[in-house]
């Protein structure tokens, strides 16, 4: 795609479901009794890998207009796939599935595309094969053969903030004789024990950092509302506020505070913001809200590896948001970016430099000077077929006073099929 952008952005929208939420609907509805109703479900790339995989391990889904309904097998009750499980591009997929199908009393073949094929695993199949797990792998990278076995409790310290990680020892840890403690240096997203605590509420305890699993617990279908994905709302909070004369709402996102970093950030930047809270239903444990942002003069800002967890993926937004304050801003340890869909700390410092914005690339994250004007070296720019980086790049062009390329734009639909119809909405 090719063209020049350069409007403000004005109105009213409300952005897709939650990517997190979404995966764990169908993860919890498949392993519970009853009919689970899902709405908002996000039907993206990623989300639908997840409803595939069950779909293949005996669960039927039947996906209506507005919502997707799930009939629960019980945690025992899947069944074994005749093919490999297809993980597409997508990590939470495959960690959070590994975990489950560790204490099945069947074996399962995990594999993805080029991108996911390169991502670490053994940060999953480590701790699960303190719990008795039995994997095989080459050099920890998919394609992953995972033989189900009986599993027993443990406590386990993460070494590092994921909910990837501490979600796919949860889902373990339902299966196993004997409780199960996990511990987190910060805090992670926690949708995964939120929702847990609605389908089966004795099989969870939380104090603090901690979080203890009692298995043996059944799960009961339960309905799910999915609120807008933060992550998603992102480009626009930060398109609202860096493109000058913009003012954009968006409706229902959620504002967990494990995810809610972003809004910390363009606080302390002096954004305009608005937060309208929207009162809860009785049944939703996710809270949510109407943002409002309104284009302003933006302050530098430093953040470091306490605050990541609650931004770990907008982290390449942030970069382009301290390419328009006023000042140096500095982001550090941020080194699980390089593990993501793409290196984010290379790729961000490398397309940025083709923008002329100023840029150094940290060995966990970035300084960046806001006051230097950007130049642009090359029209060229490519997403690294990383969804976060596409759109990152698309907000940048918006700035832009010549029309650029993005290479291989359409990882979008990974996580936000209709980013570009949202756009064109917000300029129109
Ligand atoms: C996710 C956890 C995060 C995040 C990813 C989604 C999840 O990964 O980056 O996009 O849904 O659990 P880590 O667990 O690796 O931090």
């Amino acid at each position: 795609m090719a063209e020049q952008d350069r409007t403000k952005l004005t109105g009213r929208i409300t952005v897709p479901g939650d990517k997190s939420i979404s995966h764990r609907s169908i993860i919890f509805a498949a392993i519970s009794t009853g009919v689970t109703t899902i709405d908002n479900f996000l039907k993206s790339a990623d989300c639908l890998s997840t409803m595939q995989a069950f779909k293949d391990l005996g669960v039927k889904i039947d996906e209506q207009k507005s919502q997707v309904l799930v009939k629960g097998v019980g945690l025992k009750g899947l069944t074994q796939s005749s093919q490999p499980l297809d993980m597409g591009n997508s990590g939470t997929s495959t960690r959070l599935i590994t975990g489950l199908l560790a204490g099945q009393d069947f074996a399962s073949t995990l594999v993805g595309d080029a991108s996911l094929s390169k991502r670490p695993m053994a940060r999953v199949t480590d701790p699960l094969s303190q719990m008795g797990a039995n994997f095989t792998s080459t050099e920890n990278h998919l394609p992953l053969m995972v033989f189900g076995r009986p599993l027993h409790g443990f406590n386990y310290r993460l070494p590092v903030a994921s909910a990837q990680v501490k979600s796919a020892i949860i889902l373990a840890a339902l299966q196993a004789t004997g409780e199960t403690v996990i511990e987190e240096p910060t805090a992670s997203r926690d949708h995964t024990e939120r929702m847990l605590a609605t389908f089966s509420p004795a099989s969870i305890d939380r104090h603090g950092h901690q979080i203890i699993i009692h298995p043996g617990h059944p799960l009961t279908a339960q309905h799910v509302t999915v609120p807008g994905d933060i992550s998603s709302a992102a480009f626009w909070l930060v398109a609202g506020a860096i493109v000058p004369g913009s003012a954009i709402t968006i409706e229902n996102v959620g504002i967990n505070q494990t995810r809610t970093g972003i809004l910390s950030v363009l606080k302390k930047m002096g954004a305009q913001l608005t937060i309208q809270e929207r009162t809860q239903a009785n049944n939703e444990t996710e809270p949510a809200a109407d943002i409002t942002v309104t284009a302003s003069k933006l302050q530098p800002f430093t953040i470091g590896a306490e605050e990541i967890p609650a931004l770990v993926d907008e982290v390449p937004l942030l970069a382009l948001l301290a390419a328009r304050a006023d000042g140096i801003s500095r982001i550090t340890g941020a080194e699980e970016l390089r593990f993501k869909e793409s290196d984010r700390l290379a790729v961000v410092a490398e397309e940025f430099r083709k923008l002329g914005i100023a840029i150094e690339e940290l060995p966990d994250g970035f300084v960046i000077d806001g006051r230097q004007n950007w130049q642009l070296h090359s029209t060229d720019l490519d997403s690294h077929h990383d969804h976060r980086i596409a759109m990152t790049l698309k907000i940048a062009s918006l700035l832009l006073s010549k029309p650029v390329t993005i290479r291989d734009f359409d990882a979008v639909n990974i996580s936000y099929p209709s980013f570009l119809a949202d756009l064109q909405r917000l300029r129109s």
